[in-house]
Formats: C-alpha cells, structure tokens, sequence
C-alpha cells in the first residue's frame, strides 16, 4: 500500500512538470494576459490586423494593430511598458513579458 502511494506520488510530479509547456503557457499568455487578450488585436498569429475602420472628413481611416511577430526585443518590452495609442497597459512580470515575446516570435 505505502508503495503504491509512493509510486502514485512519483508519476503525479513527473507529470505535473510537463502539464503544459512553456508554449502552452505562452499562447495562454497571449490569450488572457489580465485584460484584454492580445489576439484581440494583433491577431491569433500576432501578424497584426485592422482594428476597426471609420470615415473622418470623408475618408476612409484604419486603426491599425501593427504585426508584432518580427520586432526586436527592447521594442517589445518597450511597447509593453509604454503603449502609445490605444493599447492598454498590462501589469506583466519580466517573466511573462519573455515569455509573450517567445510566443509572438515564433508564430509561422
Ligand atoms: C486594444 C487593442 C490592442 C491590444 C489588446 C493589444 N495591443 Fe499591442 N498595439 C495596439 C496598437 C494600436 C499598437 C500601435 C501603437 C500603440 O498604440 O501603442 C500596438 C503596439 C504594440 C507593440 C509595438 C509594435 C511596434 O512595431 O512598435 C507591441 C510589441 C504590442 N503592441 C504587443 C502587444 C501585446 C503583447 C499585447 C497583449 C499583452 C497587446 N499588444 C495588446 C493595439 C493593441
């Protein structure tokens, strides 16, 4: 009995280690980063995309989220830290803006 347990304590860590990977984490990340999901507006695969599009003075106008999967890493923390426009501003530990940064880097 006391060994079954023991076995049963094993595997569970074992497994508790691989139950999502540092991708799954990511792309959670990405989703649901306490606010609004980043995919809302840059898109699922942060190649960016219109946000929406209105007429000013007669012209036609787009509000842009640029594409994010192909910015060098200063200007991703940097964005993050400081948004421009009309992106919000997250609240995200260094760890998870690394993690963000991985993610959006590595889309196809
Ligand atoms: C409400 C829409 C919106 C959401 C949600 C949003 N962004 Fe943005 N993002 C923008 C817009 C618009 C810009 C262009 C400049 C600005 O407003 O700061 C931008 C700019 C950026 C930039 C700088 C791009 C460049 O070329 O300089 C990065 C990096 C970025 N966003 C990452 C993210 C990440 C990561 C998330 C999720 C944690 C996120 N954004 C969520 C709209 C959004």
């Amino acid at each position: 009995m006391r060994l079954i347990f023991a076995l049963l304590t094993l595997i569970s860590s074992l497994l508790a280690d691989d139950f999502i990977t540092r991708m799954e984490y990511a792309e959670l990340l990405y989703l649901n980063p306490r606010g609004i999901g980043c995919d809302k507006c840059h898109g699922n695969d942060a190649k960016g995309k219109v946000i929406a599009s209105f007429r000013q003075k007669g012209e036609i106008r787009k509000l842009i989220a640029p594409p994010i999967s192909n910015i060098t890493k200063a200007n991703f923390f940097k964005a993050l830290d400081n948004p421009k426009t009309v992106m919000p501003k997250y609240s995200l530990t260094n760890e998870e803006m690394e993690s963000l940064y991985e993610y959006v880097t590595k889309q196809p």
